[in-house]
Parts: C-alpha cells; structure tokens; sequence
C-alpha cells in the first residue's frame, strides 16, 4: 500500500489542505483513502474532511497514550471515520483527537514515550506508530494512505517522514530562507544519522501557495535554491573525469582510449522536471484564502478547479500510488 507523507517546515503553508483536496481527487477516482492526521500538535485536517456530527470519539492521541497500558484496542474500533465528501470512493480519516478532546492538551505529553513491555522490552513511539498504521491498513484496505505530518525540524518530526515507510515524501515550500534553511538542516541531520541515501529518492518538494504574481520568476526562485540545498546535502558528487579514469593509456606496447569507470552517481540538472527539488506547483487561489471551513469548500469544489488549483501534486501522487501498487 503506498504511503504518502506531507510535510513542510513551517505551518499555515496550505499543506493541510493540499492533503485533504488530495485525498478528495483520488477518491472521486473510485480509490479506497486512508488519511492520518499525525500534526498533534496543530491538528486540522480531520475538521477539513469530517463535519462535526462525524468525528470519531477517538483520535491517534488517544491510541498512542492507551496503548502504553495495553488499551489501544479499545481505541481501534472508534477511531476513524468515513467522510461524506468521497462520492465513488471513500475517504477514511483518523483525526489527531477525537470528538471529545478533554485532556488532549495533557495526554499530547505522553504521546511520544517509548512502551516499556512485561518482557522487558522497550519499543520506541515510531514503532508503535508503525504497528497503529498496519493495524489501520489491515483493517481499512486502502488503495493508497495519506499522512499530514508534523512539521518542523525537531527529532519527531524527523521520525515523521523518515520512519513512516513512506513511498513519497511531500516537502512543502515557500520561497526563502526560512524554508531552505530549515530543509538544509533536516537534509544534513539524515546525512549525519546514515538514513539519507535511504529516503533521498522518495523526496519530492510542493511549490505551495505559489503566488499569481510573477507566478514563473516565483517558481525559478524556489527551483534555483531548492536545488542549490539539494546539491550541497543529498545530490552525489559526480567526480569529474581525471586523466587517470578518461584518456589515452599504454597498454602492452599499444596506445588504446581507456574510458574509466566512472560512478554515475545520484545527481540531476537544475531544470530536470522529474528531479525531487524540482517543484510541483499548487497555486494560491481566493476560493481558499481565509476559509471558514474547507470542508464546505470542498462539498462543492469540482474536478477543474481541483485540477487547476492542485494538478501537479494530484498527477504526481497517482503517478506513485500505481507504481507502488504494480510493484
Ligand atoms: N491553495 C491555496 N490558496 C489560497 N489559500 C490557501 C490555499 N491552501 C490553503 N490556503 C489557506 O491557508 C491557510 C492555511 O492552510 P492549511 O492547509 O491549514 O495550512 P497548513 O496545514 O500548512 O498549516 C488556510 O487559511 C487556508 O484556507
Ligand atoms: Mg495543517
């Protein structure tokens, strides 16, 4: 089942709802849609798709705090709920809380401890948060999962995107040095932690809220540092050619060309469209500037606009959610 992990640096960068008009498009394609809020700690996205009367009484913070006692079962049965948005397919949703959050604000302390078991064991919370997602999978079935991340460059965050087994990794941006600094630094902690080479080739970075104005100089700013960053930390290091690898050599009394072998490392051009720093654009558009509820918005959005607001990001994840799925 692919998994497919949004992600930025900073909030409010339209990341939420980019997931949810996602998760919209691919079940008005006929898919089965697991979506997981796991920004607990700015949770949102479940308001997005689910009306009040719709929340589940449970969310993730309460399976993450009952688990620790053995109790997250009970949990199970009553945390996700289906979205009445999803008109062929379906939309399943695990908020970050559930309808009545009286101690969410307490329990989110808890959330992130490891469980320690009867045997002595110790199982870290990105191991519980694994086992909670297959647990999910086995019983949803879905054709592909969504997860709102927490975003950020602490230690949690990290584990977000790089312990979630995911098959695409979204990284939003907005243009400048907050943004490239935070992912420069993210970048250098997975080079640092040996998981770099691991998750590099499932990254990809989302232009968000790309601005109609000088909409084309906006978005070669954001590819020219996006590139720069991944050039510096996860891009290889192609080795120009030497005289030792490329050129005429003596072998045995003959002079013969000696083509060297060069590694042919991971490394793209800065305009390569299919490059992971290569943004995909979602647009900036009135109809979602300061709404009141998205999820009104979306009860009458309609495949154009989607298309039209989000048609890079939709493309991109269907492309990725067949792959994975044929292989
Ligand atoms: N494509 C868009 N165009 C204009 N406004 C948007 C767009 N996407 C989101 N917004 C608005 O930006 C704000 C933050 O969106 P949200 O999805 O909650 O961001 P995040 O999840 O990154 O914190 C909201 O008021 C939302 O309505
Ligand atoms: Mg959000």
């Amino acid at each position: 089942m692919p998994r497919i992990v949004f992600f930025s640096i900073k909030g409010g960068v339209g990341r939420s709802t980019a997931l949810a008009a996602t998760a919209w498009s691919l079940a008005q394609a006929g898919k089965r849609v697991l979506v997981l809020d796991l920004d607990l700690e700015s949770p949102g996205l479940s308001s997005a798709l689910l009306p009040p009367e719709r929340q589940p009484m449970y969310g993730i913070t309460d399976w993450l705090v009952e688990d620790l006692v053995g109790n997250g079962d009970v949990v199970l049965d009553s945390m996700v709920a289906t979205s009445n948005l999803s008109h062929d397919g379906e939309i399943h949703v695990v908020p970050a809380h559930g309808a009545e959050h009286g101690e969410y604000i307490a329990k989110l302390g808890r959330v992130w401890m490891p469980k320690l078991h009867a045997d002595g064991r110790r199982e870290t919370w990105s191991a519980r948060l694994e086992r909670l997602l297959q647990a999910l999978e086995a019983r949803v079935r879905p054709d592909v999962v969504l997860i709102d991340s927490r975003s950020g460059i602490d230690e949690i965050a990290s584990a977000c995107i790089t312990d979630m087994g995911a098959n695409l990794i979204l990284l939003f941006a907005l243009e400048g040095e907050q943004t490239w600094n935070g992912y420069r630094m993210l970048f250098e902690q997975w080079q640092r932690a040996g998981v770099a080479e691991q998750i590099r080739e499932r990254l990809q970075v989302v232009g968000a809220v790309v601005p109609e104005l000088d909409r084309v100089e906006y978005l070669e700013g954001l590819r020219e540092h996006s590139y720069e960053v991944f050039g510096v930390t996860l891009y290889d290091d192609i080795a120009p050619a030497t005289p030792d690898t490329v050129g005429p050599k003596e072998v045995d009394g003959k002079r013969t060309w000696q083509v060297g072998s060069l590694v042919e490392g991971w490394n793209f051009d800065e305009a390569d469209e299919g490059a992971p720093h290569h943004p995909w654009a979602v647009n900036w558009h009135r109809s979602f500037a300061g709404l009141r509820s998205l999820q009104g918005r979306l009860a009458v959005i309609d495949t154009q606009e989607v298309k039209a607001i989000f048609g890079p990001l939709l493309e991109g994840v269907n492309h990725v959610a067949e792959v994975t799925r044929q292989a």
